[in-house]
């Protein structure tokens, strides 16, 4: 629930709505085209990026902020995972953002909820293999917010690679009438990749944490010199990471396809380069693409 108060100062210029038959009634009263930006809060510069866009090429901006709890597993970071709805808002508003949808659990899972979007093989693999139910999460809670708000246009970051591959699937195979827009990851002035769980590392961490960005840069620069094979870049990655540390674990290292993301040997069309590493207890994923386009 937003506090009455917080609720007042941001409703001058924005909407905060909190249940789904006044978000219905909203989308339906709103000009197009109308945007939005699926969020999970705790908003950083790489939410305000998507925002940002979103805002310049719509008419009307919807944002939304939920901590999706299908899309964790048990042993993760549901309970914890940082929340700062006041600071979230006082931001959007900034933004001039037009409404924000923050539903409680209940309104988006009431009781006897039981209707889920299982995405096929690609929501098996990478993180997947990691985090069982994840996509399954994340496919079913953007489906049901693409039913409320019924946006023309829907915004990503390619920092959650996957996850615009599921979503792109999500979207083809149930006819959401979305477009999706993906967007450049934003990173740190050491290359780390902007995310909410950045804020679990300590500073010192945090500014380390840029090999990761190093390691995919240093695959990429190999692919670029005219490397095809697959195993060569992920050793490329592995050497890099294994000089820190700091990295304790590297969950996967992959160059996969786009489509299926099915591994490759042979890089010969565009290609996905992702990490899953662990700092300590945290996990971190990042990505860039090897594309002849870019
Ligand atoms: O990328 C995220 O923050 C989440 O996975 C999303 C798309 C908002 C669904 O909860």
């Amino acid at each position: 629930m937003i506090p009455v108060l917080i609720a007042e100062v941001i409703s001058e210029n924005m909407e905060v709505i909190e249940t789904i038959p006044q978000m219905v009634d909203w989308t339906r009263q709103t000009p197009r085209s109308l945007g939005l930006v699926p969020t999970m809060g705790a908003l950083h510069q790489g939410h305000l990026s998507l925002v940002e866009k979103a805002r310049s090429e719509n008419v009307s901006l919807a944002v939304t902020i939920f901590v999706n709890p299908t899309q964790f597993s048990e042993s993760e970071d549901l309970s914890s995972y940082p929340r700062d709805i006041e600071a979230d808002l006082e931001i959007l508003k900034n933004a001039q953002v037009d409404a924000v949808f923050v539903p409680e659990v209940t309104e988006m899972y009431p009781g006897g909820y039981d209707t889920w979007v299982d995405v096929g093989d690609i929501a098996g693999k990478l993180e997947g293999e990691w985090r069982a139910e994840h996509f399954r999460g994340v496919a079913t809670i953007v489906t049901k917010l693409f039913g409320i708000i019924r946006p023309d246009f829907a915004y990503f970051g390619q920092k959650d690679g996957q996850q615009t591959v599921v979503l792109n699937q999500i979207v083809r195979d149930l006819h959401l009438g979305v477009d999706l827009v993906i967007c450049p990851t934003i990173r740190d002035e050491n290359g780390l990749a902007l995310s909410s769980r950045n804020k679990y590392l300590t500073l010192a961490q945090q500014s380390d944490a840029g090999v990761i960005y190093r390691s995919l840069v240093a695959g990429k620069t190999k692919w670029e010199k005219g490397e095809k094979r697959a195993v060569v870049i992920r050793d490329t990655v592995e050497r890099v990471l294994m000089e820190s540390d700091l990295i304790t674990e590297i969950d996967y290292i992959s160059v996969a396809d786009l489509d299926g993301l099915n591994e490759v040997r042979l890089i010969g069309g565009d290609a996905m380069l992702s990490v899953a590493v662990r700092i300590g207890s945290v996990r971190l994923i990042d990505n860039v693409i090897l594309s002849l386009s870019t």
